[in-house]
């Protein structure tokens, strides 16, 4: 099967499309509504329900990006949703509620893999991290190809808080930094994580990939550093490509 329903939970927006997951591509408009507050399990089912009906996807696989981290079915943590979340058997609840197979990863894992698979000449060699920067801050390790699940480089401490708090997309909204006060700050989480990590390539994704060209002057690292190329349609691409076929 090549079209299946692919589902992009953030903690501000729920997005769905039909993917064609051999070409990569949305073959439906994506549509998104907004993440409720608090965002429990049963509000966000209950949006995730709307998503399902709106594609007539009932007992279809799904496949889904979920804004925490994911083990053997179960959500870990619950930064910017609500701490309901925590320790909850993900999968198993949302296949019974959605009435359909489905498999659940991290969001940024999940456009990291869409990434590495779709996005014209993002290396596939040597390592390579890609972080979404939106109300928080994901990111998707790989090693030749090979994705290291589940880490939170957002959640780095930084300052007096974490990474995400200082450089996610949110944060430059809410303290109306310039890109020139943002993108500074955001080289020195990229050059913090070079020394880390010495990945060979870096990709800038989320929602701000799209304004790469006004904080690119900024960044200043070894490794290279791009905007994702699916720009905002990889967490569907990558969530459809990990449903149950
Ligand atoms: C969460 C991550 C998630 C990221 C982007 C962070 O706050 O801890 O799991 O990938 O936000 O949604």
């Amino acid at each position: 099967m090549k079209e299946i329903l692919g589902i992009d939970v953030g903690a501000t927006g729920i997005k769905g499309a039909i993917v064609n997951i051999e070409e990569g591509k949305l073959i439906t408009d994506r549509i998104k509504y907004p993440t409720p507050k608090p965002a429990t399990p049963l509000a966000m089912t209950e949006v995730m329900k709307k998503l399902v009906e709106d594609h007539n996807w009932k007992g279809k696989p799904i496949g889904m990006g979920f804004p925490a981290i994911i083990k053997d079915g179960v959500a870990l943590s619950a930064s910017n949703i609500d701490d309901s979340w925590l320790d909850f058997p993900i999968v198993g609840f949302l296949s019974k509620k959605l009435k359909s197979p489905i498999n659940v990863v991290n969001d940024a894992d999940a456009a990291g893999i869409a990434e590495q698979k779709f996005g014209d000449d993002t290396p596939k060699k040597g390592l390579v991290i890609l972080l979404t920067l939106g109300t928080g801050i994901g990111s998707a390790v790989f090693n030749n190809g090979v994705l290291i699940p589940n880490t939170e480089l957002g959640h780095m401490k930084w300052k007096d808080s974490v990474v995400e708090k200082y450089v996610s997309n949110n944060a430059r909204e809410t303290k109306e930094l310039s890109y020139k006060t943002w993108g500074k700050e955001l080289n020195r989480v990229l050059n913090h994580i070079e020394f880390v990590l010495s990945p060979d390539h870096i990709i800038i994704g989320g929602g701000i990939s799209k304004k790469f060209h006004k904080y690119e002057e900024f960044l200043d690292c070894s490794a290279t550093v791009a905007p994702a190329k699916m720009l905002n349609n990889a967490g569907i691409v990558g969530a459809a490509m990990v449903a149950p076929i």
